[in-house]
């Protein structure tokens, strides 16, 4: 990047999504979500404990040199800063302040927490594929497991977990996350008449505009997008693996705090 197309650095924000098999993170530049640089990415260390990653943070931010704000994702239900549930992470992050320790492993910076779903519905709402939508957005992430973000105009209603909605006996993410395509070795045609059965039970109870989806396997949504038979529209995310990280700086920098 030359000179001249530098971002200002009084819009740049620092955002680390917490994952469960890396921790990423990098610079954003405010005003468009995109990153400044490089991705930087530490697996997660095994067992992912509260003191174990709140290490794999202060590693990434001293390796960008970032001295200011950061935003942080949990893959958990996120309130006031402490950590309440731990689906795909270490359970001892359960009660954990989040806060206080990764303020304590940064210096007694200040720092923001929460939900990974939630930081790239933020992203997306923001920068993303809904970012000309008005009304109600929702994001959902396919991985290990699903994260949902709910955004009415723009505001978010935080920690909704739809993941774990039971629906037709069978938690969603149990029935439709990607990790279960990978396990079972579904086609994408099998996979998404799950993911319609999940769509379909949180349109009926939400009839959101549109859904988002993200997580890795949005980057071929072209072979089961259009499978999908849902009323509502459905697209896929834009800021790929950047979301969480940009969604969480943004959230800093704003003051969103679940
Ligand atoms: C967790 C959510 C998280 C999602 C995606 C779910 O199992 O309960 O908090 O957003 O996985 O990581």
């Amino acid at each position: 990047m030359t000179q001249e197309t530098r971002p200002d650095s009084a819009n740049l924000g620092f955002g680390i999504d917490i994952g469960g098999s890396g921790v990423k993170g990098g610079v954003v530049d405010l005003s468009t979500g995109q990153l400044v640089g490089d991705r930087i990415k530490i697996l997660t260390p095994q067992p992912s404990t509260p003191a174990a990653v709140a290490e794999t943070v202060a590693q990434i931010v001293a390796e960008a040199g970032w001295a200011g704000p950061v935003g942080l994702t949990l893959p958990s239900v996120v309130t006031g800063g402490i950590a309440r549930t731990a689906a795909n992470i270490d359970p001892t992050w359960i009660g954990t302040d989040a806060r206080a320790l990764f303020s304590a492993a940064l210096g007694g910076r200040e720092v923001t927490v929460l939900n990974d779903a939630d930081a790239a519905g933020i992203a997306e709402d923001r920068f993303g594929a809904a970012r000309n939508v008005r009304g109600v957005v929702v994001l959902l992430t396919f991985g290990t497991g699903i994260g949902s973000a709910v955004l009415n105009n723009g505001v978010l209603l935080p920690n909704t977990e739809f993941g774990h909605m039971e629906v037709d006996g069978k938690e969603a993410e149990h029935r439709a996350a990607s990790k279960v395509k990978e396990d079972r070795d579904w086609s994408y045609k099998r996979w998404s008449e799950e993911v319609s059965r999940v769509l379909s039970r949180f349109e009926a109870l939400l009839w959101p505009d549109l859904f988002v989806v993200g997580g890795g396997i949005s980057r071929k949504g072209d072979k089961w997008i259009p499978l999908l038979t849902n009323v509502t529209p459905v697209v896929a995310a834009e800021l790929r693996n950047t979301a969480g990280i940009a969604g969480a700086a943004y959230a800093a920098e704003t003051g969103i705090t679940p």
